[in-house]
C-alpha cells in the first residue's frame, strides 16, 4: 500500500515567486525565510516522495464567487499554473497522477465527502510557490491537488477540514501501490490583507498552533472559522490547510523541522515538517513484519 512519509506546512505568499524569479534568496529580507527550507530540502532528497497531495486554497484563479466548491480534488494528467494578478512568472505544468486522484475521489465520496472532481484545474501561487520552495525547477514528483474554500462564505470548519485530512490519509493508505506520499498544506500563518486590521499578525497564536499541530491537533479543531478570523486574521484561515494536512498524518508524528519568520509581505511565514510514526520505524522491523 502507499505510505505517507510525512507532512509539510508552508506559507505560499505571492512575493515568494517574485523573489525566486529575481534570485533574492540571499537578500537580508529573504534569507531567514529561504534558509528555513534548507533542512526540508535535504530531507526531501533523502526521502524522495513519488506523489505530493497538495492541500491549498484557490485565490480566484480556477474558482470564483459564482461557483465555489467547498472541497475540490484534481483528477488531471497535468495542472497548468497561471497568475491571477500578482505579475508572477508562470511555471511549467505540474504532472498529475490521475490514478491516485480517482482512487482518492472514490474513497472520499465513499467516506461521505461529496467533493467536486476536476479533470481540468488551473493552480495558482498557493501550489506553485510551495513547490518551488521545496524542489526548485526540478520537481521530480507528481501532484494531486485538493482545494479547500477560504474565499466565499460559508467556509468549512477547522473540524471538517481535519476530518477531510483524516479521510485523505485513509484513502492514501488504502491505495494499492508502494508510492511514497507527502502531504503538503499551504497558506497562513496569521495574516490579514485588507480592512481595518490589514497587516494583523498574531505571533503567540501562530506559535501555539505550530506546537499543537505536532502534539495535539484536535485542540485546533475546536475553533470556529470566525474565531480563526479573529485570532489569525481574515486570510489566516488558511491555517485550515495545515489542520487538514495534519489530519492525513494520523496519530503520532515527529517534528523534523520548524521555522517561523515575520514578516514576509503581510504574512507571518511558517514552515513545519513532520514525519509519520510509520516512516521512522527502522527498516529491519519492516522486513521482519
Ligand atoms: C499574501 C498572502 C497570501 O496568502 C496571499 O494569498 C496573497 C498575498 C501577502 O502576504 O502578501
Ligand atoms: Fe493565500
Amino acid at each position: 500500500m502507499a505510505r505517507i512519509i510525512g507532512g509539510i506546512g508552508t506559507s505560499h505568499v505571492p512575493a515568494i515567486g517574485a523573489a525566486i524569479a529575481k534570485g533574492l534568496q540571499q537578500d537580508p529580507y529573504w534569507k531567514p525565510f529561504f534558509d528555513g527550507f534548507i533542512p526540508v530540502r535535504e530531507w526531501l532528497d533523502r526521502q524522495k516522495p513519488d506523489v505530493v497531495v497538495v492541500l491549498y486554497n484557490d485565490h480566484g484563479l480556477n474558482f470564483f464567487l459564482d461557483k465555489l466548491p467547498t472541497f475540490a480534488v484534481g483528477a488531471a494528467s497535468h495542472y497548468n499554473n497561471a497568475d491571477e494578478g500578482w505579475g508572477l512568472p508562470v511555471t511549467r505544468p505540474f504532472p498529475g497522477d490521475p490514478k491516485m486522484s480517482w482512487s482518492l475521489i472514490e474513497s472520499l465520496v465513499a467516506d461521505e465527502f461529496d467533493i467536486t472532481m476536476c479533470q481540468e484545474l488551473q493552480v495558482d501561487h498557493a501550489v506553485s510557490n510551495p513547490m518551488a520552495l521545496l524542489w526548485g525547477a526540478e520537481r521530480p514528483v507528481k501532484i494531486v491537488p485538493v482545494a479547500i474554500n477560504t474565499v466565499q462564505y460559508p467556509l468549512p470548519s477547522p473540524a471538517r477540514c481535519y476530518k477531510l485530512g483524516q479521510a485523505i490519509g485513509r484513502a492514501i493508505r488504502a491505495y494499492p501501490t508502494d508510492a511514497k506520499v507527502l502531504v503538503l498544506g499551504t497558506g497562513g500563518l496569521s495574516h490579514q490583507l485588507d480592512g481595518e486590521r490589514a497587516g494583523f499578525i498574531n505571533k503567540p497564536f501562530d506559535l501555539m498552533c505550530l506546537d499543537r499541530l505536532v502534539s495535539d491537533p484536535e485542540a485546533l479543531t475546536r475553533y470556529s472559522v470566525l474565531e480563526l478570523v479573529e485570532l489569525a486574521g481574515t486570510q489566516g484561515v488558511e491555517l485550515m490547510m495545515w489542520i487538514a494536512m495534519r489530519g492525513a498524518l494520523g496519530g503520532k508524528v515527529k517534528q523534523v523541522h520548524r521555522n517561523y519568520h515575520i514578516p514576509i509581505s503581510n504574512t507571518a511565514a511558517g514552515l513545519l515538517l513532520m514525519e509519520c510514526e510509520d516512516a521512522v520505524v527502522p527498516a529491519r522491523q519492516l522486513v521482519d513484519a
